[in-house]
């Protein structure tokens, strides 16, 4: 089974990020052949700066690998990498009908917050359809945000199979079962656009200069408080097991206990949580080379793959003079 998936370099990752999709990303490459990508191309639409495109192509790449990703298990590389999947995307464009993309909702989502109405920001789905269907990806795990474009994916290649032949494996959505979903800073959903959020790989001082400023309500130290609901409740009980989780638990609900304890705990805790990836990643950033010799090896192995699937829908719809056949 072929797992796929993408990850666009646009900032760096916050903790709504892993526990919504990093960290189950990372999972599955134990059972499943996993592939994953920078999806560089696609930042592109956002990202107008030579440098920093760039320089947050490679930190996805080393926070990655920093967070857990085993370049032995699964294989990371950069979209811009594999050329194949751009040419798949004309392929792809040229029998995609307007209408399929009018429906989606992310490109006016995208607008609605400022982004400019470029024409790859509307055929960003059919460039997404060739990352997938290049590798004949089987699987591609994601966050509901993203289910829409799989079931784009899933038309096009059934469209273009009904015209040409069965070229393309159908993939299907993987809508992680274990992912969190993440309040920010002010209660609402961890997002970089809502500014609520705290990176992964910010200093513990920042980290915890962050968590203090949570803001909480008046209750007096001694009253009882439900946990569940309780930001900075839900919070702790992301990075700690059940055990500790069902101390804080009994704690809120004994009362006799003030806020500011509870935010140090949570700040200790998230710590600890990333300390090994934290240390992971100074010695990547040290290494760029070991870096890009990582992401050349797996542009390698996926260029291979790609190659062959472009080769059949070429040869498919008539776009090469095939003479053996
Ligand atoms: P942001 O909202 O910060 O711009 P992205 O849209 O780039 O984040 O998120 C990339 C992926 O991370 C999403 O597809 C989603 O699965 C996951 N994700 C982002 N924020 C959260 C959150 N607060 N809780 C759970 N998952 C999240
Ligand atoms: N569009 C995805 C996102 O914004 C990133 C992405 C690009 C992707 N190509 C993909 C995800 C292919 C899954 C499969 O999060």
């Amino acid at each position: 089974m072929r797992v796929l998936s993408g990850i666009q370099p646009t900032g760096r990752p916050h903790w709504g990020n892993y526990f919504g999709a990093i960290r189950q990303y990372i999972a599955l490459q134990n059972n499943e052949q996993a592939f994953y990508f920078v999806a560089n191309l696609h930042a592109l639409t956002s990202i107008r700066d030579r440098a920093l495109m760039q320089q947050y192509t490679l930190d996805a790449a080393i926070d990655l690998l920093a967070l857990g990703l085993d370049p032995n298990q699964a294989t990371l590389f950069v979209q811009s990498d594999v050329p194949e999947v751009s040419e798949l995307c004309w392929l792809l464009l040229s029998g995609t009908s307007m209408g399929l993309l009018e429906r989606c909702v992310s490109y006016k989502d995208k607008v609605d917050k400022g982004l400019a109405t470029v024409a790859g920001l509307f055929t960003y789905p059919v460039l997404q359809a060739a990352d997938i269907l290049a590798y004949d990806s089987d699987l591609v795990p994601v966050g509901q945000d993203q289910a829409q474009h799989i079931e784009v994916t899933r038309d096009i290649a059934q469209s273009f199979n009904h015209q040409f032949g069965e070229v393309f494996v159908i993939p299907k959505a993987y809508v992680l079962p274990t992912a969190a979903k993440v309040p920010g800073l002010d209660g609402e959903k961890m997002s970089k656009s809502y500014n609520n959020h705290i990176e992964i790989f910010e200093s513990p001082k920042e980290m915890r200069k962050k968590v203090m400023r949570i803001a909480t309500d008046s209750r007096p130290m001694d009253q009882a408080k439900e946990p569940d609901g309780d930001l900075l409740y839900d919070l702790y009980s992301l990075f700690v097991d059940e055990p500790s989780r069902d101390e804080l638990a009994a704690k809120y609900r004994r009362g006799g206990f003030g806020y500011g304890e509870v935010k140090k705990q949570l700040a200790d805790a998230a710590e600890a949580y990333f300390t090994q990836a934290h240390e992971r990643r100074q010695k990547l950033v040290a290494n760029p080379d070991e870096v890009r010799q990582i992401l050349a090896a797996g542009a390698a192995k996926a260029r291979a793959k790609a190659a062959q699937v472009l080769a059949r829908a070429q040869d498919a719809c008539g776009v090469t003079l095939n003479w053996t056949r």
